[in-house]
């Protein structure tokens, strides 16, 4: 094995102290950019909602929508921050349900509200209100609009982009027959997470996905959204979806700039692409393959499963990364299933450091966009503030949050201590609630 050549990767990879400060510093720029209307990477767009009082009740409906899974759930929300998950369907979804038409897609979704409503004997008389998370960037004009501005994490149901898809769900719900249900609240995931964390916790201020995509939304002051044209004069602090997976100002390998051209939406979502769950398998197969070819992996033998993309995925990047056994058995058994039988330790080596520099590079870029939005609020961090988080990578990935921790430690020193990471496992659920809520009362 070529040791120069990995070494070389490794290092095209790491973001220094300084690379790390540029970064905060463009993004800031671009945050300024996009909340006063002009050409930015970020959206900066507005969510039409501030932070909860933590006293929001009632009984409603949920429906999630935005990654592999979609959920529709009841949630009871019973003031004093107390908020109950009390039923549940969750159901995967398909290549072809993400890829067809809009009105397949929504009709599908509201067949599987009606068959809730149907298994939690929900009766078509009792009239009830919908928090919909709807995890696409949208411009909206109030909280119960929304026009889907693009398709992001490969889906491309047609018919959908630049159209209200509120409308487009309460149209589907009626050619299904459900005439009981109204969207009271449309919002995004990362708005969810962080209405649902700041439902209990006062000192809550950012909202983050890193997941299948990742995100975050933050309550900006209104006076700062110097683009808003809104009719009414909106509260004195705004959510505002930052949709920072376009942010665009971070310095790029070769295998970014080739997984970004195979993406159907090349030249969006940069960052996403280099952080979120979705791409680390293929990030971590097109470097394989570039060692493979260069006789630098599996003494240049090439397997199937690395000659095209979509067999490997977040899963077995972090799977073969943690394997600290000594003979790297779990890297071999992976890799035994991807159908390679004969790896040598220095092949298992090499996939771990792959896998590895992979996985903290998303870690890393995560913490500098945390950080900068955590200096946006409070340049001199004099506050306490928690980071609610939700998503596979932070959740499942063995050491992220470690990683979070130690570069927002050698970036920010002991103040870092200010800052807590709390998991907001499926926050965007009981935040959709929140929402309809917030807008009820
Ligand atoms: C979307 C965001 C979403 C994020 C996390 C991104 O692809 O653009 O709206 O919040 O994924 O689900």
């Amino acid at each position: 094995m070529d040791n120069r050549l990995l070494s070389r990767i490794e290092r095209s990879f790491k973001l220094p102290l300084s690379s790390t400060k540029k970064i905060i510093k463009s993004f800031h720029s671009e945050m300024s950019k996009g909340l006063s209307g002009g050409k930015s990477s970020l959206a900066m767009l507005p969510a039409f909602i501030g932070m909860p009082a933590g006293d929001e009740a009632g009984r409603f409906i949920v429906l999630d929508l935005g990654g592999t899974n979609f959920r529709v759930q009841e949630v009871v929300l019973e003031g004093g921050g107390k908020a109950q998950v009390t039923a549940e369907n969750r159901f995967g979804l398909k290549k072809k349900d993400i890829t067809g038409t809009g009105k397949e897609l929504f009709d599908f979704i509201a067949g599987k509200i009606k068959d809730f409503m149907q298994i939690y004997k929900i009766s078509p008389n009792e009239k009830r209100c919908l928090g919909f998370t709807f995890s696409f960037p949208m411009d909206q004009t109030d909280i119960t609009n929304g026009s889907l501005i693009r398709w992001t994490k490969e889906f491309s149901a047609t018919g959908v982009v630049g159209r209200d898809v509120v409308s487009l769900l309460e149209s589907a719900l009626k050619r299904k027959g459900v005439n009981n249900i109204r969207v009271a609240a449309l919002l995004n995931d990362t708005v969810g997470t962080l209405l649902a964390k700041g439902y209990t916790d006062r000192e809550c201020d950012l909202g983050v996905i890193l997941g299948t995509g990742t995100n975050a939304s933050y309550p900006e002051d209104t006076v700062k959204i110097r683009k808003w044209r809104g009719a009414k004069k909106p509260a004195r602090r705004m959510l505002i979806n930052m949709e920072w997976g376009n942010f665009n100002k971070l310095p790029r390998t070769v295998y970014d700039e080739r997984l970004d051209r195979a993406t159907s939406n090349s030249g969006m979502q940069t960052m996403e692409k280099m952080v979120s769950g979705f791409y680390l398998g293929e990030i971590t197969r097109l470097i394989s393959l570039d060692l493979i070819k260069k006789k630098a992996l599996f003494s240049g033998d090439m397997p199937a499963a690395f000659a095209r993309p979509g067999r490997f995925g977040a899963r077995e990047v972090f799977n073969m990364e943690r394997d600290n056994s000594k003979r790297l058995n779990e890297i071999g058994k992976i890799l035994t299933g991807l159908g390679i039988s004969r790896s040598t330790h220095s092949d298992r080596g090499s996939i771990k450091r792959i896998c590895r520099v992979v996985k903290v590079r998303s870690a890393h870029i995560g913490t500098a966009a945390m950080a900068a939005v955590i200096l946006w609020m409070d340049p001199k961090i004099e506050r306490r503030h928690t980071i609610a988080i939700d998503g596979s990578l932070f959740e499942k990935s063995p050491g992220y949050r470690k990683y979070i921790k130690l570069f927002l430690r050698n970036l920010l020193g002991i103040k870092a201590d200010r800052i807590k990471l709390a998991l907001a496992n499926g926050g965007s659920g009981k935040g959709a609630a929140i929402a309809a809520a917030i807008i009820n009362s």
